[in-house]
């Protein structure tokens, strides 16, 4: 029997004291969410089993991620899994953390088109493809991805959740020669080198640079589909689009002058205006 050596409460105490000194804001919320996560239970189940004992094999696992947490590398990689809508991911270096903002573009596709056939370009995790798979009636969904490694995962992760995709690897729109769909999404990269290294250090320091720059002023990536998506989204299908906020009336006016209809752009929770969505009429 392994050792039993602190409590869960004086192991999340020590564990804010390490996560304190490291600068980390919020240490003992940050020291008792990482103990849920890791061990997949939820809050107020840990916080009643605070006076138990801990198997001291249990309370090294713990404590090297805190130490990881600690060295700055964000909590859904120390823990290996991120939520998204109603999905559980897993989630390593292999591909950018799926954001909040992401599940309002989910939210605002499914809302446009729920059946026919979906790709989600760019798709990381393959958070938006599943959530696409397992919320809407789509005949087909299609995830793709330039990085073998993200798009491993995203294997992965859909043998987890049990969705069928069609996983394809390629440039941009390339792995959709010969579709047609009926709903293109993207969250694409869509910063500048210098905008990223504005962010928090963190994202830099931890996250794919490929997930999140997009040539000298952001915007290949999107150029790039809001052009070719005119060849891939079949008559009266929708294009979906999470942006930069600075960039929204830009990206607005070239699909525009590209010739997509009932161009939109939307706002996020906070006000930001954060995605594009137009109609394509062939
Ligand atoms: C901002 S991340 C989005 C990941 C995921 N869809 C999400 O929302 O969490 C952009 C993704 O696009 C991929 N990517 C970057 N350039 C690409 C390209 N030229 N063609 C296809 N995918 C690309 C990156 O590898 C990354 O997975």
């Amino acid at each position: 029997m392994p050792e039993a050596v602190l409590t869960l409460q004086a192991l999340w105490e020590s564990a804010g004291a390490v996560l304190a000194a490291a600068g980390v804001a919020e240490p003992r919320r940050e020291a008792i969410r990482l103990w849920s996560d890791l061990e997949q239970t939820p809050t107020a189940r840990a916080m009643l089993a605070r006076a138990e004992s801990v198997a001291a094999p249990k309370a090294e696992r713990f404590l090297a991620a805190v130490g990881r947490r600690a060295a700055g590398e964000p909590i859904a990689y120390v823990t290996g899994w991120t939520g998204f809508r109603h999905l559980e991911l897993a989630c390593d270096r292999r591909a950018l953390i799926p954001r909040p903002e992401t599940e309002e573009l989910v939210g605002r596709a499914l809302a446009l088109v729920r059946h026919g056939v979906a790709a989600d370009v760019g798709t990381g995790t393959g958070a938006i493809a599943l959530s696409l798979a397992t919320e809407g009636a789509y005949d087909r969904v299609i995830g793709t991805d330039l990085s073998t490694e993200a798009l491993a995962l995203a294997a992965e992760n859909g043998s987890r959740v049990g969705a069928r995709i069609e996983w394809r690897q390629g440039d941009l729109l390339a792995p959709l020669a010969g579709e047609m769909v009926d709903l293109l999404v993207s969250n694409p990269p869509y910063l500048t080198a210098a905008e990223l290294a504005a962010l928090d250090p963190a994202v830099a320091a931890w996250e794919p640079h490929l997930a999140l720059v997009s040539g000298e002023d952001g915007l290949d990536a999107v150029r790039g589909l809001l052009d070719g998506g005119r060849s891939v989204v079949r008559s009266g299908g929708w294009l979906a689009l999470e942006l930069d906020c600075h960039r929204a009336p830009l990206v607005a006016s070239l699909a525009e002058s590209l010739g997509w209809r009932e161009v939109s752009i939307h706002q996020d929770l906070f006000g930001r205006d954060r995605f594009c969505t137009a109609r394509w009429e062939g």
